[in-house]
C-alpha cells in the first residue's frame, strides 16, 4: 500500500484535561519542550507523507495554523479542517472526505507519541503488502481505556471493543490507522455509539468481517504514550526529557526530519527558524544547519 496522505485528528474536547484545556487546545500544551502536535506530525512526516490535514475545533483552529501555517516551513502541505462538535475521531475522518478523496489515508491522534527503534521501519513493513485497514496492538496491563482487541484461538483479531467494561485481553490499539479507499464507504453506515460519538472502533469491525484487517503487534522496545490526562501528560514530558538529555538529540524536530528528507536545505531553516528564538529546539536546529 502506498500512502502519500495523513490526517492528524487533533479536534476534541479534552475534558480529562480540564481546566488547562477550557481555553487551549489539548494538542497545543507542551510535552516537554514542544507542543504535542509536533509529535503525531512528526511520525507522519518520517514516513514522508506530505500532504497532510489536520482536524481542529473551530476555536483552536487559528492557533493550529499560526504555529504551522501552510506546512512550507517543513517541506509539506498542511491543510485544515473545523470539527465543530467532538462527535467522534470517524465523524472527524469523514469531514476529510474531500482531501482523502478515495486515496489510501493514514490516520494518527493528535495526541500520540510513538518512540522507539526502527519505529518507522516496522510500520513501513507492516502496511507494504496489505490492502484493507492496519492497525496495531500494544501489550498493556490495563488496555481497558482504549480500544482493544478481542483474539482468537489463532491470534487473530476476533473483534475490537472500544474501552470494554470486562478484560478481554491485553493489547490496546494505538492511535495510528492506514486505511484503503473503502475507509469513507464504510464511515457512512455507521451509527452514533452511546456516548454519542462515531468510533473508529466500528470501522475496524467492518474491515475485520470482510477479512481486510491487518494487526501488527508492536514489540515491547517501542514506547506508546497517550497524553489525555494530567498524569500522562507529565509521564510523556519526562520520558522526552529524559531521551533528549540523555541523548543530546532531540525527538520530534520537525525542521531535522524535513532536512533529512531533503524536503528543505539548511539555507532554507536558517531563514524560517527565527521565530523561535532563545530556545533548545532553536539551539538544537542551529547545530543542525552549522
Ligand atoms: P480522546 O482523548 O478520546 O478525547 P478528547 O481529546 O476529547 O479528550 P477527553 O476524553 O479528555 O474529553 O480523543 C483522542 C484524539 O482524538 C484526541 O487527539 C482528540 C481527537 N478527537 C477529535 O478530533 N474529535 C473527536 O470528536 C474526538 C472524540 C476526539
Amino acid at each position: 500500500m502506498s500512502i502519500k496522505k495523513a490526517v492528524i485528528i487533533a479536534g476534541g474536547s479534552g475534558s480529562r484535561l480540564s481546566p488547562i484545556t477550557n481555553q487551549i487546545s489539548k494538542q497545543l500544551l507542551p510535552v516537554y519542550d514542544k507542543p504535542m502536535i509536533y509529535y503525531p506530525l512528526s511520525i507522519v512526516m518520517l514516513l514522508k507523507i506530505r500532504q497532510i490535514q489536520i482536524v481542529t475545533t473551530a476555536e483552536s483552529n487559528k492557533f493550529f495554523k499560526d504555529l504551522l501555517g501552510n506546512g512550507k516551513k517543513f517541506g509539506i502541505k498542511l491543510t485544515y479542517k473545523i470539527q465543530k462538535k467532538p462527535r467522534g475521531i470517524a465523524h472527524a475522518l469523514k469531514l476529510c472526505k474531500k482531501f482523502i478523496n478515495k486515496e489510501n489515508v493514514c490516520v494518527i491522534l493528535g495526541d500520540n507519541i510513538f518512540y522507539g527503534q526502527s519505529l518507522i521501519e516496522n510500520i513501513n513493513n507492516s502496511i507494504k503488502l496489505f490492502s484493507g485497514a492496519t492497525i496495531f496492538g500494544y501489550f498493556m496491563k490495563n488496555p481497558n481505556k482504549y480500544g482493544v482487541i478481542k483474539l482468537n484461538k489463532k491470534n487473530n483479531p476476533h473483534k475490537i471493543i472500544e474501552k470494554p467494561s470486562k478484560f478481554i485481553s491485553n493489547y490496546a490499539i494505538p492511535g495510528l490507522y492506514f486505511f484503503d479507499q473503502n475507509l469513507l464507504k464504510f464511515a457512512k453506515y455507521i451509527k452514533p455509539s452511546k456516548r454519542n460519538e462515531l468510533e473508529i472502533v466500528d470501522i475496524l469491525n467492518q474491515y475485520l468481517k470482510l477479512k481486510k484487517l491487518n494487526l501488527k503487534i508492536f514489540g515491547r522496545g517501542l514506547a506508546w504514550l497517550d497524553t489525555g490526562n494530567a498524569e500522562n501528560l507529565l509521564t510523556a514530558s519526562n520520558f522526552i526529557r529524559t531521551i533528549e538529555e540523555r541523548q543530546g538529540i532531540k525527538v520530534a524536530c520537525l525542521e531535522e526530519i524535513s532536512l533529512n528528507n531533503n524536503w528543505v536545505t539548511k539555507k532554507f531553516l536558517k531563514r524560517n527558524i527565527k521565530s523561535y528564538k532563545n530556545s533548545t529546539y532553536y539551539q538544537y536546529i542551529k547545530t543542525l544547519i552549522k
